[in-house]
Protein backbone atom coordinates (compact mmCIF):
# COMPACT_ATOMS: atom_id res chain seq x y z
CA UNK A 1 0.00 0.00 0.00
CA UNK A 2 1.39 3.63 -0.89
CA UNK A 3 2.81 5.18 1.82
CA UNK A 4 0.11 8.03 2.02
CA UNK A 5 -2.84 5.62 1.68
CA UNK A 6 -1.40 3.71 4.90
CA UNK A 7 -0.79 7.03 7.02
CA UNK A 8 -4.66 7.78 6.69
CA UNK A 9 -6.05 4.51 7.42
CA UNK A 10 -3.71 4.65 10.51
CA UNK A 11 -4.84 8.15 11.34
CA UNK A 12 -8.57 6.72 10.55
CA UNK A 13 -8.17 4.21 12.65
CA UNK A 14 -6.87 6.29 15.46
CA UNK A 15 -9.37 8.81 15.14
CA UNK A 16 -12.52 6.53 15.06
CA UNK A 17 -11.75 5.54 18.42
CA UNK A 18 -14.66 6.90 20.60
CA UNK A 19 -12.60 9.10 23.06
CA UNK A 20 -11.96 12.34 21.16
CA UNK A 21 -7.69 12.75 21.47
CA UNK A 22 -6.81 14.18 24.76
CA UNK A 23 -4.14 17.58 24.68
CA UNK A 24 -2.79 19.85 27.63
CA UNK A 25 -2.35 23.47 26.48
CA UNK A 26 -0.24 25.47 28.91
CA UNK A 27 -1.21 29.07 29.26
CA UNK A 28 -4.45 28.08 27.49
CA UNK A 29 -6.14 31.06 28.58
CA UNK A 30 -3.56 33.71 27.31
CA UNK A 31 -3.78 35.25 23.74
CA UNK A 32 -2.31 32.79 21.40
CA UNK A 33 -3.29 29.89 23.68
CA UNK A 34 -7.27 30.65 23.72
CA UNK A 35 -7.42 31.23 20.42
CA UNK A 36 -5.99 27.72 20.22
CA UNK A 37 -8.31 25.75 22.34
CA UNK A 38 -11.19 27.15 19.90
CA UNK A 39 -9.24 25.34 16.94
CA UNK A 40 -9.03 22.56 18.74
CA UNK A 41 -12.00 21.99 19.99
CA UNK A 42 -13.64 22.30 17.06
CA UNK A 43 -11.69 19.86 15.53
CA UNK A 44 -12.67 17.40 18.04
CA UNK A 45 -9.81 17.89 20.31
CA UNK A 46 -10.68 17.64 24.55
CA UNK A 47 -8.40 20.32 25.93
CA UNK A 48 -7.10 19.93 29.44
CA UNK A 49 -5.39 23.93 30.44
CA UNK A 50 -3.35 24.67 32.90
CA UNK A 51 -2.88 28.89 33.96
CA UNK A 52 -1.71 30.78 36.55
CA UNK A 53 -3.56 33.42 35.26
CA UNK A 54 -0.55 35.58 35.26
CA UNK A 55 -1.09 36.91 32.49
CA UNK A 56 -4.76 36.34 31.75
CA UNK A 57 -8.15 36.60 33.30
CA UNK A 58 -10.54 33.27 33.86
CA UNK A 59 -13.12 34.91 31.77
CA UNK A 60 -11.22 33.93 28.99
CA UNK A 61 -13.16 30.62 29.00
CA UNK A 62 -16.47 31.88 29.06
CA UNK A 63 -15.68 33.01 25.69
CA UNK A 64 -14.05 30.15 24.14
CA UNK A 65 -17.23 28.52 25.75
CA UNK A 66 -19.24 31.08 23.91
CA UNK A 67 -17.82 30.29 20.71
CA UNK A 68 -17.37 26.65 20.45
CA UNK A 69 -20.14 25.57 23.21
CA UNK A 70 -17.68 23.46 24.82
CA UNK A 71 -15.69 24.30 28.66
CA UNK A 72 -12.52 23.53 28.40
CA UNK A 73 -11.18 21.45 31.97
CA UNK A 74 -9.27 24.51 33.50
CA UNK A 75 -7.13 24.59 36.38
CA UNK A 76 -4.88 27.62 37.88
CA UNK A 77 -1.34 25.77 38.10
CA UNK A 78 1.95 27.36 38.16
CA UNK A 79 4.00 25.24 35.64
CA UNK A 80 6.74 25.57 37.25
CA UNK A 81 5.26 23.84 39.77
CA UNK A 82 6.47 19.81 38.75
CA UNK A 83 4.30 18.10 41.65
CA UNK A 84 1.40 19.95 40.52
CA UNK A 85 1.54 19.46 37.29
CA UNK A 86 2.93 15.83 38.00
CA UNK A 87 -0.29 15.76 39.83
CA UNK A 88 -2.81 17.23 37.24
CA UNK A 89 -1.27 14.39 34.25
CA UNK A 90 -2.36 11.73 36.50
CA UNK A 91 -5.89 13.06 37.54
CA UNK A 92 -6.15 13.72 34.00
CA UNK A 93 -4.34 9.97 32.27
CA UNK A 94 -4.38 9.87 28.79
CA UNK A 95 -2.96 13.36 27.41
CA UNK A 96 -1.26 12.39 24.40
CA UNK A 97 0.33 15.97 23.59
CA UNK A 98 1.28 19.71 24.62
CA UNK A 99 0.83 22.76 23.42
CA UNK A 100 3.08 24.64 25.13
CA UNK A 101 2.60 28.67 25.39
CA UNK A 102 2.93 29.24 29.02
CA UNK A 103 6.10 31.73 29.47
CA UNK A 104 6.54 35.43 30.74
CA UNK A 105 6.53 37.47 27.11
CA UNK A 106 7.68 41.53 27.75
CA UNK A 107 10.53 41.85 26.19
CA UNK A 108 11.43 45.33 28.64
CA UNK A 109 10.30 43.19 32.12
CA UNK A 110 12.49 40.76 31.22
CA UNK A 111 15.88 43.04 31.40
CA UNK A 112 14.61 44.52 34.28
CA UNK A 113 14.07 40.89 35.79
CA UNK A 114 15.79 38.32 33.84
CA UNK A 115 15.64 35.45 36.50
CA UNK A 116 11.81 35.81 36.43
CA UNK A 117 12.32 35.09 32.72
CA UNK A 118 15.03 32.74 33.20
CA UNK A 119 13.13 30.71 35.94
CA UNK A 120 9.32 30.78 34.42
CA UNK A 121 10.16 30.21 30.96
CA UNK A 122 12.91 27.57 31.34
CA UNK A 123 11.71 25.56 34.88
CA UNK A 124 8.55 25.66 32.79
CA UNK A 125 9.60 23.60 29.88
CA UNK A 126 11.87 21.22 31.91
CA UNK A 127 9.17 20.11 33.84
CA UNK A 128 6.44 19.57 30.92
CA UNK A 129 9.68 17.39 29.02
CA UNK A 130 10.21 15.86 32.14
CA UNK A 131 6.86 15.05 32.92
CA UNK A 132 6.07 13.74 29.42
CA UNK A 133 8.19 10.38 29.73
CA UNK A 134 6.73 9.73 33.24
CA UNK A 135 2.90 10.25 31.36
CA UNK A 136 3.89 8.41 28.18
CA UNK A 137 2.93 12.19 26.03
CA UNK A 138 4.16 11.65 22.66
CA UNK A 139 4.76 15.44 21.20
CA UNK A 140 4.62 18.82 22.52
CA UNK A 141 4.45 22.24 20.46
CA UNK A 142 6.34 24.85 21.35
CA UNK A 143 5.92 28.75 21.25
CA UNK A 144 9.50 30.35 19.78
CA UNK A 145 9.53 33.18 18.17
CA UNK A 146 11.10 35.22 15.18
CA UNK A 147 13.21 37.44 17.81
CA UNK A 148 15.82 34.01 17.76
CA UNK A 149 16.42 35.27 14.02
CA UNK A 150 17.22 38.83 15.12
CA UNK A 151 18.25 41.11 12.39
CA UNK A 152 18.84 38.74 9.55
CA UNK A 153 21.08 39.10 6.80
CA UNK A 154 18.66 37.62 4.37
CA UNK A 155 14.79 38.32 3.81
CA UNK A 156 12.80 37.10 4.18
CA UNK A 157 13.80 34.68 6.52
CA UNK A 158 13.83 30.67 6.32
CA UNK A 159 14.36 28.29 8.90
CA UNK A 160 17.95 27.50 8.01
CA UNK A 161 18.80 30.98 8.75
CA UNK A 162 21.61 31.20 11.71
CA UNK A 163 20.02 33.01 15.22
CA UNK A 164 21.82 36.12 16.22
CA UNK A 165 22.63 36.76 19.81
CA UNK A 166 19.09 37.61 21.65
CA UNK A 167 19.18 41.12 22.47
CA UNK A 168 16.90 40.27 25.77
CA UNK A 169 16.60 37.52 28.55
CA UNK A 170 13.22 37.00 26.96
CA UNK A 171 14.78 36.39 23.36
CA UNK A 172 17.47 34.61 24.81
CA UNK A 173 14.84 32.27 26.95
CA UNK A 174 13.19 31.27 23.49
CA UNK A 175 16.56 30.42 21.98
CA UNK A 176 17.65 27.82 25.43
CA UNK A 177 13.99 26.45 25.08
CA UNK A 178 15.02 25.63 21.55
CA UNK A 179 18.13 24.10 22.53
CA UNK A 180 16.77 22.37 25.50
CA UNK A 181 14.10 20.74 23.28
CA UNK A 182 16.84 19.34 20.73
CA UNK A 183 18.95 18.16 23.50
CA UNK A 184 16.14 16.44 25.37
CA UNK A 185 14.59 14.96 21.82
CA UNK A 186 18.07 13.84 20.42
CA UNK A 187 18.55 12.03 23.92
CA UNK A 188 14.67 10.12 23.70
CA UNK A 189 13.94 9.09 20.20
CA UNK A 190 10.33 8.49 21.79
CA UNK A 191 9.22 12.06 22.19
CA UNK A 192 8.53 14.03 19.37
CA UNK A 193 8.19 18.48 19.23
CA UNK A 194 7.38 20.94 16.51
CA UNK A 195 8.66 24.26 17.53
CA UNK A 196 6.72 27.04 15.61
CA UNK A 197 8.53 30.63 15.40
CA UNK A 198 5.71 32.86 15.39
CA UNK A 199 6.40 36.16 13.51
CA UNK A 200 3.78 38.79 14.86
CA UNK A 201 0.49 37.57 16.39
CA UNK A 202 -2.06 40.13 15.62
CA UNK A 203 -6.30 40.31 16.07
CA UNK A 204 -8.65 38.46 17.33
CA UNK A 205 -11.43 35.72 16.96
CA UNK A 206 -14.14 37.19 14.45
CA UNK A 207 -16.64 36.85 17.24
CA UNK A 208 -14.82 39.26 19.37
CA UNK A 209 -15.06 36.85 22.40
CA UNK A 210 -11.38 36.67 22.67
CA UNK A 211 -8.79 38.31 21.81
CA UNK A 212 -5.51 40.18 23.32
CA UNK A 213 -5.63 41.81 26.77
CA UNK A 214 -3.01 43.65 27.21
CA UNK A 215 -1.18 44.61 31.27
CA UNK A 216 -1.29 47.86 31.41
CA UNK A 217 0.38 50.52 29.30
CA UNK A 218 0.82 48.07 25.29
CA UNK A 219 4.64 47.73 24.68
CA UNK A 220 3.04 45.88 21.15
CA UNK A 221 2.02 48.22 18.06
CA UNK A 222 -1.85 46.92 17.25
CA UNK A 223 -3.11 47.24 21.10
CA UNK A 224 -1.32 50.43 21.46
CA UNK A 225 -2.95 51.55 18.03
CA UNK A 226 -6.42 50.03 19.19
CA UNK A 227 -6.73 51.63 22.63
CA UNK A 228 -5.82 55.10 20.61
CA UNK A 229 -8.47 54.41 18.12
CA UNK A 230 -10.54 54.57 21.71
CA UNK A 231 -9.35 57.39 23.17
CA UNK A 232 -7.77 55.76 25.82
CA UNK A 233 -4.32 56.62 24.51
CA UNK A 234 -4.08 60.16 23.70
CA UNK A 235 -1.51 59.37 20.94
CA UNK A 236 0.53 56.32 19.15
CA UNK A 237 4.31 56.96 18.92
CA UNK A 238 5.68 55.46 16.02
CA UNK A 239 9.41 54.55 16.71
CA UNK A 240 11.62 55.81 14.24
CA UNK A 241 11.26 57.03 10.86
CA UNK A 242 14.60 56.83 9.53
CA UNK A 243 15.03 53.31 8.65
CA UNK A 244 16.05 52.02 5.19
CA UNK A 245 12.78 51.13 4.49
CA UNK A 246 10.77 52.01 1.58
CA UNK A 247 8.97 55.10 4.17
CA UNK A 248 11.25 54.81 6.77
CA UNK A 249 9.43 53.11 9.46
CA UNK A 250 10.35 49.19 10.62
CA UNK A 251 8.57 46.17 8.60
CA UNK A 252 7.59 43.27 10.10
CA UNK A 253 5.25 40.52 9.51
CA UNK A 254 1.84 40.72 11.19
CA UNK A 255 0.22 37.17 11.01
CA UNK A 256 -3.49 36.53 12.11
CA UNK A 257 -3.97 35.07 15.47
CA UNK A 258 -6.67 32.41 14.18
CA UNK A 259 -4.57 31.42 11.46
CA UNK A 260 -1.96 31.00 13.92
CA UNK A 261 -3.75 28.83 16.23
CA UNK A 262 -4.62 26.51 13.23
CA UNK A 263 -1.51 25.54 12.85
CA UNK A 264 -1.38 24.24 16.28
CA UNK A 265 -3.84 21.93 15.30
CA UNK A 266 -1.95 20.41 12.27
CA UNK A 267 0.76 20.45 14.30
CA UNK A 268 -0.50 18.38 16.66
CA UNK A 269 -2.64 16.06 14.21
CA UNK A 270 1.40 15.66 12.65
CA UNK A 271 3.01 14.70 15.82
CA UNK A 272 0.49 12.28 16.66
CA UNK A 273 -0.18 10.31 13.39
CA UNK A 274 3.80 10.16 13.23
CA UNK A 275 3.84 12.74 9.91
CA UNK A 276 7.28 14.57 11.62
CA UNK A 277 10.35 13.64 9.22
CA UNK A 278 12.47 14.62 12.08
CA UNK A 279 11.68 14.09 16.06
CA UNK A 280 12.11 17.78 16.05
CA UNK A 281 10.75 19.97 13.54
CA UNK A 282 10.87 24.10 12.96
CA UNK A 283 8.78 26.53 11.41
CA UNK A 284 7.96 29.90 10.42
CA UNK A 285 4.44 31.16 10.90
CA UNK A 286 4.32 34.46 8.69
CA UNK A 287 2.23 35.28 6.00
CA UNK A 288 5.15 35.68 4.13
CA UNK A 289 5.01 39.61 3.49
CA UNK A 290 6.35 42.86 5.40
CA UNK A 291 4.59 45.93 6.11
CA UNK A 292 5.75 48.71 7.75
CA UNK A 293 4.11 50.53 10.52
CA UNK A 294 2.59 53.73 8.65
CA UNK A 295 1.23 51.01 6.15
CA UNK A 296 -0.26 49.08 9.48
CA UNK A 297 -1.52 52.44 10.88
CA UNK A 298 -3.40 53.72 7.41
CA UNK A 299 -4.60 50.74 6.43
CA UNK A 300 -6.14 50.13 10.48
CA UNK A 301 -7.29 53.54 9.82
CA UNK A 302 -8.79 53.09 6.14
CA UNK A 303 -10.66 49.53 7.26
CA UNK A 304 -12.17 51.06 10.43
CA UNK A 305 -13.06 54.59 9.06
CA UNK A 306 -11.56 55.88 12.56
CA UNK A 307 -8.40 58.40 13.34
CA UNK A 308 -5.21 57.10 15.02
CA UNK A 309 -3.38 60.26 16.15
CA UNK A 310 0.40 59.56 16.33
CA UNK A 311 3.83 60.94 16.34
CA UNK A 312 7.20 60.06 15.03
CA UNK A 313 9.54 60.14 17.68
CA UNK A 314 13.04 58.20 18.12
CA UNK A 315 13.94 54.48 16.95
CA UNK A 316 13.31 52.44 20.37
CA UNK A 317 15.99 50.73 21.51
CA UNK A 318 16.90 47.47 20.60
CA UNK A 319 14.00 46.98 17.08
CA UNK A 320 14.95 45.11 14.61
CA UNK A 321 14.64 47.39 11.01
CA UNK A 322 12.91 44.79 9.60
CA UNK A 323 11.96 41.16 9.32
CA UNK A 324 9.43 38.86 7.62
CA UNK A 325 9.45 35.49 7.11
CA UNK A 326 9.42 32.58 3.92
CA UNK A 327 6.71 30.83 5.08
CA UNK A 328 7.50 27.67 2.50
CA UNK A 329 8.24 25.17 4.81
CA UNK A 330 5.04 25.30 6.57
CA UNK A 331 3.15 26.07 3.96
CA UNK A 332 4.45 22.41 1.65
CA UNK A 333 4.86 20.29 4.70
CA UNK A 334 2.26 21.34 7.45
CA UNK A 335 -0.60 22.33 4.37
CA UNK A 336 -0.88 25.23 6.40
CA UNK A 337 -0.97 29.04 4.60
CA UNK A 338 -1.89 32.23 6.40
CA UNK A 339 -5.37 33.21 4.92
CA UNK A 340 -6.97 36.08 6.84
CA UNK A 341 -5.94 39.50 4.87
CA UNK A 342 -4.47 42.28 6.71
CA UNK A 343 -7.85 43.91 6.53
CA UNK A 344 -9.97 41.31 8.31
CA UNK A 345 -7.13 40.88 10.82
CA UNK A 346 -7.34 44.77 11.60
CA UNK A 347 -10.69 45.14 11.56
CA UNK A 348 -11.17 42.36 14.26
CA UNK A 349 -8.75 43.83 16.34
CA UNK A 350 -11.04 46.49 16.17
CA UNK A 351 -14.01 44.72 16.92
CA UNK A 352 -12.18 43.18 19.65
CA UNK A 353 -11.29 46.51 21.79
CA UNK A 354 -15.10 48.01 20.75
CA UNK A 355 -16.26 44.58 22.64
CA UNK A 356 -13.45 45.34 25.99
CA UNK A 357 -14.42 48.97 25.84
CA UNK A 358 -18.26 47.71 26.05
CA UNK A 359 -17.76 44.99 28.73
CA UNK A 360 -15.84 47.89 30.99
CA UNK A 361 -19.31 49.98 30.87
CA UNK A 362 -21.20 47.65 32.30
P1 LIG B 1 0.06 35.54 26.90
O1 LIG B 1 0.79 36.21 27.99
O2 LIG B 1 -1.23 36.11 26.46
O3 LIG B 1 -0.18 33.99 27.26
C1 LIG B 1 0.69 33.27 28.07
C2 LIG B 1 -0.15 32.60 29.14
O4 LIG B 1 0.70 31.81 29.97
C3 LIG B 1 -0.85 33.59 30.05
O5 LIG B 1 -2.21 33.21 30.17
C4 LIG B 1 -0.14 33.46 31.39
O6 LIG B 1 -1.02 33.67 32.48
C5 LIG B 1 0.36 32.02 31.32
N1 LIG B 1 1.56 31.73 32.10
C6 LIG B 1 2.73 32.41 32.13
N2 LIG B 1 3.59 31.80 32.94
C7 LIG B 1 2.97 30.71 33.44
C8 LIG B 1 3.33 29.68 34.33
N3 LIG B 1 4.52 29.63 34.90
N4 LIG B 1 2.42 28.71 34.60
C9 LIG B 1 1.20 28.72 34.03
N5 LIG B 1 0.80 29.68 33.19
C10 LIG B 1 1.67 30.66 32.90
O7 LIG B 1 1.08 35.43 25.67
P2 LIG B 1 0.81 34.99 24.17
O8 LIG B 1 0.99 36.19 23.32
O9 LIG B 1 -0.43 34.19 24.06
O10 LIG B 1 2.09 34.08 23.95
C11 LIG B 1 2.03 32.68 24.06
C12 LIG B 1 3.41 32.11 23.79
O11 LIG B 1 3.85 32.52 22.49
C13 LIG B 1 4.49 32.58 24.75
O12 LIG B 1 5.37 31.52 24.98
C14 LIG B 1 5.18 33.69 23.99
O13 LIG B 1 6.52 33.86 24.41
C15 LIG B 1 5.11 33.15 22.58
N6 LIG B 1 5.19 34.18 21.54
C16 LIG B 1 4.32 35.23 21.56
C17 LIG B 1 4.40 36.22 20.58
C18 LIG B 1 3.49 37.40 20.59
O14 LIG B 1 3.82 38.41 19.94
N7 LIG B 1 2.36 37.38 21.26
C19 LIG B 1 5.35 36.09 19.55
C20 LIG B 1 6.21 35.00 19.56
C21 LIG B 1 6.12 34.04 20.55
C1 LIG C 1 6.14 46.24 16.02
C2 LIG C 1 6.63 47.50 15.32
C3 LIG C 1 7.93 48.96 16.71
C4 LIG C 1 4.73 50.05 19.45
C5 LIG C 1 7.87 42.01 19.91
C6 LIG C 1 8.89 41.15 20.59
C7 LIG C 1 9.07 39.86 19.86
C8 LIG C 1 7.73 39.15 19.64
C9 LIG C 1 6.68 40.09 19.10
C10 LIG C 1 7.39 37.47 21.27
C11 LIG C 1 8.06 47.85 15.70
C12 LIG C 1 6.64 49.63 16.29
C13 LIG C 1 5.44 49.50 18.42
C14 LIG C 1 4.50 51.46 19.44
C15 LIG C 1 5.68 51.62 17.36
N1 LIG C 1 7.19 38.64 20.84
N2 LIG C 1 5.89 50.25 17.39
N3 LIG C 1 4.97 52.18 18.38
O1 LIG C 1 8.99 44.61 18.44
O2 LIG C 1 8.31 43.30 16.39
O3 LIG C 1 8.28 42.23 18.57
O4 LIG C 1 6.63 41.28 19.88
O5 LIG C 1 8.19 36.67 20.94
O6 LIG C 1 9.92 39.09 20.62
O7 LIG C 1 10.12 41.86 20.61
O8 LIG C 1 6.58 43.94 18.06
O9 LIG C 1 4.44 45.06 18.32
O10 LIG C 1 6.35 45.75 19.81
O11 LIG C 1 6.42 46.34 17.41
O12 LIG C 1 6.09 52.31 16.45
O13 LIG C 1 3.90 52.02 20.37
O14 LIG C 1 5.82 48.59 15.78
O15 LIG C 1 8.99 49.88 16.70
O16 LIG C 1 8.65 48.36 14.55
P1 LIG C 1 8.15 43.60 17.83
P2 LIG C 1 5.88 45.27 18.48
Amino acid sequence: MEIKKKIKQAWNNFTSSNEPIKILVTGGTGYIGSHTVVELQQAGFEVFIVDNLSNSNIEVLNGIEKITGKMPVFENIDCTDYVAMDRFLSKHEGIQAIIHFAASKAVGESVEKPLLYYRNNVVSLINQLELMSTHHIKGIVFSSSCTVYGQPDQLPVTESAPRKTALSPYGNTKQICEDIIMDTIYSNSQLKSIILRYFNPIGAHPSAHIGELPNGVPNNLIPFVTQTAAGIREQLKVFGSDYNTPDGTCIRDYINVVDLAKAHVIAVERMLQEKTKKNVEIFNLGTGRGLSVMEIIKTFEKVNKVAVPHQIVDRREGDIEQVWADPTFANEELGWKAKESVEDTLKSAWKWQKNLMKKAEK
